[in-house]
Parts: C-alpha cells; sequence; structure tokens
C-alpha cells in the first residue's frame, strides 16, 4: 500500500500496547482511526489524546467475540468514513496452565477473544477491504502461533489458527486477482499490559473458585514470570514501525524479533519445522 494520507485504519485492541502504537503509527501517516476496544476507560482516553492532537478518530466498544457486536463496529465505521483501508485484527488475551489442568471458561475466553475474535472482523471487514483501489489486513498472531510451547495450549491454538487463517486469506485474495493484502505479526514479548489480561475477562467466564488462596498461590509464580518478561519486552513503538514496513512493501510475515545471526524464537521455529520434515519429536529449544 502506497497511499497511507486520508485513509482510514481500524485497530481492534487499540486502547493499550501493540494495537495503540500501530493506531499512533498510522496517524502519523495522516491516516484516521477507528479504534475498537473492550475496555471502555482506556478507550475513551485514548480517543480524547487523538481527538486533541487533531486525529481524525473514531472509538467503538466492543467484545471482539461477538459477531454482532464486530459488525456493529464495522457499519460504525462505514458511515463515519465511508470505508476501510487498513483493518488490524489485534485485539487479544493471554493466559497459561497446564493444557488438562486450563479451565473451560479459561479455553472459551481464549479461543473466543483470540479466535473468533479474528474470524469475527474478517467476516466484517474483509468486504469492505475488497471494495477499495488499495488495502491491507494485518492479522496479530505471535511467536505461539509458529511453534507450540507448554503451559500455553488456549493460547498455542489460537494463534496458530491466526496464521492459518492469514496464509489462507493470502491465498484467496491471489487467488481471485483481488487488492487487499495480508500480514501476519508474529511478535515475541512486546511491553504491553498483556500478562494483565484478566483485567478483561467476562464476569459469565470468571472461573468459579480460582481465586481461593490455594489457586492463588499456584497462579501467582507463574504470572510473576510472565510479568517480567513482558516489562522486558520490545517497545511496542519498533513492533508499530516493523507494521506500517509491512503494509507499504506488501509483506506478509512480521517476525518482530527475527535477526539475521538466528534469534532464539526463530532457532525454536526452525526446530519445529526441522522436527515435522524429519519426522523426528518435537524438542524444546526455549521455555521463555
Ligand atoms: P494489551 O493487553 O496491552 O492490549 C490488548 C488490547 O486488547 C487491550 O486494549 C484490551 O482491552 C483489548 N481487548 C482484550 N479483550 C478484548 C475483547 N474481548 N474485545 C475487544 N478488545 C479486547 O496486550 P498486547 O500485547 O498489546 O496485545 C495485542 C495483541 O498482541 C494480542 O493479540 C496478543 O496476543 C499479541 N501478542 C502480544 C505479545 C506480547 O508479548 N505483548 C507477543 C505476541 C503476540
Amino acid at each position: 500500500m502506497q497511499n497511507f494520507k486520508g485513509g482510514v485504519a481500524v485497530i481492534t485492541g487499540g486502547a493499550s500496547g501493540i494495537g495503540l502504537a500501530m493506531a499512533k503509527r498510522f496517524a502519523a501517516e495522516g491516516m484516521k482511526l477507528a479504534i475498537g476496544d473492550v475496555e471502555k476507560t482506556a478507550l475513551d482516553e485514548v480517543v480524547d489524546d487523538f481527538t486533541t492532537a487533531g486525529v481524525d478518530v473514531l472509538g467503538f466498544a466492543l467484545d471482539v467475540s461477538d459477531g454482532a457486536q464486530m459488525q456493529a463496529f464495522a457499519d460504525a465505521v462505514v458511515e463515519r468514513f465511508g470505508g476501510v483501508n487498513i483493518f488490524c485484527n489485534n485485539a487479544g488475551v493471554g493466559g497459561g496452565g497446564l493444557s488438562w489442568e486450563t479451565p473451560i471458561e479459561t479455553w472459551e475466553w481464549t479461543l473466543g477473544v483470540n479466535l473468533w475474535g479474528v474470524i469475527h472482523g474478517v467476516r466484517s471487514f474483509v468486504p469492505l477491504l475488497l471494495a477499495q483501489p488499495e488495502a491491507h489486513i494485518v492479522n496479530t498472531a505471535s511467536v505461539a502461533g509458529l511453534f507450540a510451547g507448554p503451559m500455553m495450549g488456549a493460547y498455542n491454538a489460537s494463534k496458530h489458527a491466526v496464521v492459518a487463517i492469514s496464509e489462507t486469506l493470502h491465498h484467496e485474495f491471489a487467488m481471485l486477482g483481488a487488492t487487499p493484502k495480508v500480514s501476519v505479526l508474529c511478535p515475541g514479548w512486546v511491553n504491553t499490559g498483556i500478562a494483565d489480561s484478566e483485567r478483561n475477562r467476562p464476569d459469565h467466564l470468571v472461573v468459579a473458585g480460582e481465586s481461593t488462596p490455594e489457586a492463588e498461590a499456584q497462579a501467582a509464580p507463574i504470572r510473576a514470570m510472565l510479568q517480567q518478561v513482558i516489562s522486558t519486552g520490545m517497545d511496542p513503538a519498533v513492533v508499530a514501525q516493523q507494521v506500517f514496513e509491512a503494509v507499504r512493501d506488501e509483506q506478509f510475515w512480521i517476525q518482530t524479533h527475527a535477526t539475521a545471526d538466528g534469534d532464539k524464537w526463530m532457532q525454536a521455529v526452525n526446530s519445529r519445522l526441522d522436527s515435522a520434515r524429519d519426522r523426528t519429536n518435537p524438542v524444546l529449544t526455549m521455555l521463555l
């Protein structure tokens, strides 16, 4: 995509972290913004800040796991701006635990936001992208969409699915000769609010009994470890710059932490691909 100025960028989960950084980066190109987020207070603050800075912005409170709310968001964007040039399917939540012990509510919540949110985004926004002379969809997956480490079954499943959906879209657009391009964002650790995802768990998916002192004692060390690695993660602004360049250059893979001399994340990805090719059992090359 070459013409950003005056175009419309839509970002789910844009009130915090990577989504907010992408919103800022696209606004810096002179784009109008539509930001959808479940966290109303943070959303209102972000919309106020952009408005004060002179950016034409629509804020829309929604839970991306609900298809009707996603469609209402798309309708509101069309009513306000007439169309969409860039759609970032970015809202996400993270949690951990052994797969068989992960409560069903956590599986439903994680897959609801990270997978169904992306599916609803594709269904409601791709038809709008198809109507544009230049358009791009960015789906936020993770390096957890390229290999599967322990203690993150629901998250891994959701992110592998986002990578698969993105590749599928890429081939479908090519097959039809359609104009939109696709990128899939696969970051390692980024310094955002993701370790505090529980702030956005809806009441109906709160796990009964999980707030007992015993459950808390079990969960606390994992949460602390996650918070530690996240707080030393990449600056979201750096990720946003990589996203901007990928959209501009029509680049599918955005592997934020990849280095020429072979970073630990790509070693894990390559190890998985080697094991599939060689039919050897998977080897864990890194934990965190
Ligand atoms: P964050 O917590 O700072 O931002 C996530 C945003 O999504 C928040 O504004 C939150 O309110 C919103 N959100 C959560 N549930 C929602 C729902 N049901 N409907 C609408 N909005 C909802 O976290 P971060 O890291 O910026 O997350 C953005 C994306 O990046 C996620 O998809 C995450 O899985 C992915 N990611 C993050 C990494 C990291 O290390 N921070 C690494 C790899 C991927």
